[in-house]
């Protein structure tokens, strides 16, 4: 495949349901920015089983997550969609990173520091190597650029560090890839806990977080409920992460600047605030549920679109693969 515009790589893990971090942190960043780069986005469903899953769940959840990539905006004329798992040079990749990673650095990652205690009686040796399996992800594509949420930002530091390792001991082969981190979006925090991330591994707890699949009553229930302060100011005061996250959202959306924003709230309450986030998020989401719920039963489609995905991915994986295990000296 020629490259004509630099190249980003990234992925999505097709557990729990896509949610409104995921969105804004991430996806929504691939999509805007289809024209600019050479995209490939993987739905990285080997990560997802780092942590023990229900093997219908996990391949029924994989294929419904890739219809929400395209429901989101992600263009197959201009982007290549895959899955995971049907190109096995990741696997193969990881293996060559891993026998150069020193474990040092893979426990100090923060994200398998938080799983390990969330999971405690079930820690396998996959989720400390996890970082390795993504390292192979974004290098075997010589990944320019990473668009990712702020929480990956380490694992695609280690990704920096494994491919000079690599470059330095047996020659030129990897780009050094950078992260992508958009500072509106980088990070969304749970609405009923402002001090933590929103993530899916906390969808249990009903008003945690803005499932993209959420109905429009549900989003306005959820914000309705979120966490503030007793301040009363609507403000971006990082300090008052509760309000500052409904405003940060509120942005993501609106693209207005900070000062327009808290204008536009001046000597309001948060019953006001909370009632506009709704309103805008379930504005920006309707297009996409709407897509989704066409596309889900468009299978043939969607298969066609992951196999062109995947035979434009292996053209590349296959020659980086090829090219690292030669040059480690495997036959
Ligand atoms: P995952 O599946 O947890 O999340 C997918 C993307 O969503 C971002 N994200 C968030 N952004 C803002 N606020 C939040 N609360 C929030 N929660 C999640 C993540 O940063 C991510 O960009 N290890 C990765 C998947 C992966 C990957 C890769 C990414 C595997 N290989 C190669 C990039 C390149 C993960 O578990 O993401």
């Amino acid at each position: 495949m020629q490259q004509s515009k630099p190249r980003v790589f990234s992925g999505i893990q097709p557990t729990g349901n896509i949610h409104l971090g995921n969105y804004l942190g991430a996806v929504k960043n691939w999509v805007d920015s289809q024209d600019s780069y050479e995209n490939i986005f993987c739905v990285v469903n080997s990560h997802a089983i780092t942590i023990p899953q229900d093997p219908k769940i996990l391949h029924q959840k994989t294929y419904d997550l890739c219809a929400m990539l395209l429901a989101c905006g992600i263009n197959p004329q201009k982007s290549t969609l895959f899955i995971q798992s049907t190109i096995q040079e990741h696997t193969s990749l990881a293996w060559l990173l891993t026998c150069i990673t020193p474990m040092g650095d893979l426990s100090r990652m923060t994200q398998f520091k938080d799983k390990s205690q969330k999971n405690p009686k079930n820690i396998f040796a996959g989720l400390f190597n996890y970082p390795n399996l993504m390292s192979a992800d974004i290098l075997l594509y010589k990944s320019n650029f990473v668009p990712v949420g702020e929480d990956q930002k380490q694992h695609i530091e280690l990704a920096r560090d494994t491919a000079m390792r690599f470059n330095r001991d047996f020659g030129e082969t990897f780009v050094v890839p950078e992260p992508l981190i958009l500072k509106e979006g980088a990070r969304i925090m749970g609405l009923d806990d402002p001090s933590k991330k929103m993530s899916k591994s906390s969808s249990d707890k009903p008003n945690h977080s803005i499932a993209l699949i959420d109905a429009p009553e549900v989003i306005v229930k959820k914000f309705k409920k979120a966490t503030t302060d007793s301040e009363g100011i609507i403000a971006f005061d990082k300090k008052r992460a509760g309000v500052y996250n409904l405003l940060n959202i509120y942005q993501c959306f609106t693209k207005e600047s900070q000062e327009a924003i808290e204008a536009e709230f001046f000597g309001l309450g948060y019953g006001k605030l909370k009632e506009r986030v709704a309103e805008v998020v379930v504005e920006g989401l309707r297009p996409i549920r709407e897509s989704y719920e066409k596309l889900i039963n468009q299978k043939d489609y969607l298969h066609k679109i992951l196999e062109e995905g995947e035979k434009c991915a292996r053209e590349i994986a296959t020659a980086t693969y090829k090219e690292a295990k030669e040059k480690m000296g495997l036959v």
